[in-house]
């Protein structure tokens, strides 16, 4: 399998997650994204056979975003002095494994790779967290990669906000 960033020229085969609004963001939506730098997609391909993509763009986790006994969880994380209203993040925009390779580990095996290559590639600009709104019936997913819940049900009955701390890395 081989990873690809999704480039302009890229050629988009029939993918299908199961999820209508994932299946037809990569079909329709992720080169006009590239192109006006809202996001970047990537694709793991097997052969012709895109097996699963995600997109990655620029975030922040603020304080307005979350309760404050949510917050708390990542003031803790700081020292006094550096305690401030938001912290650089990257966003995992769209995170997708087609349904003939759902259960084989490959959202947790693409998963580590963001983690690293994000770890090993943020000396210029910096970020410390990754986040993901994630979708309910994927958060036992994202808690088995090391996410944390930001957002309780009760604030958006549709996805939850999550976190993972790469200096978890270290
Ligand atoms: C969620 C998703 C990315 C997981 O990918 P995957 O390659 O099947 O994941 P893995 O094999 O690495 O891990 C599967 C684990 O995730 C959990 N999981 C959560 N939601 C799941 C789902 N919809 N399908 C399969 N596994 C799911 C399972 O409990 C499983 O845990 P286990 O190995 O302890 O049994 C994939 O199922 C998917 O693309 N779903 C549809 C789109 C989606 O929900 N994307 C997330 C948007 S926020």
């Amino acid at each position: 399998m081989q990873l690809i960033r999704l480039s302009s020229d890229s050629e988009l085969s029939h993918f299908d997650c199961g999820d209508e609004d994932l299946n037809n963001f990569l079909i329709e939506d992720a080169k006009g994204f590239l192109d006006k730098r809202i996001a970047n997609s990537f694709l793991l391909k097997d052969e012709d056979c895109i097996v699963a993509y995600f997109c990655l763009l620029n975030d922040k986790i603020s304080k307005q975003e979350v309760s404050n006994s949510q917050w708390k969880k990542i003031r803790k994380r700081f020292p006094n002095e550096k305690k401030f209203s938001s912290y650089p993040a990257i966003k995992i925009g769209r995170f997708a494994v087609s349904n003939s390779y759902r259960g084989k580990n490959i959202g947790s095996m693409l998963m580590n790779l963001i983690k690293d290559t994000l770890n090993s590639n943020a000396n210029y600009s910096a970020f410390r967290f990754i986040t993901v709104d994630a979708y309910l019936s994927a958060i036992s997913f994202y808690e088995k990669n090391g996410f944390i819940k930001l957002t309780q049900k009760e604030e958006n009955p549709h996805t939850c906000l999550m976190f993972f701390d790469l200096m978890e890395l270290q």
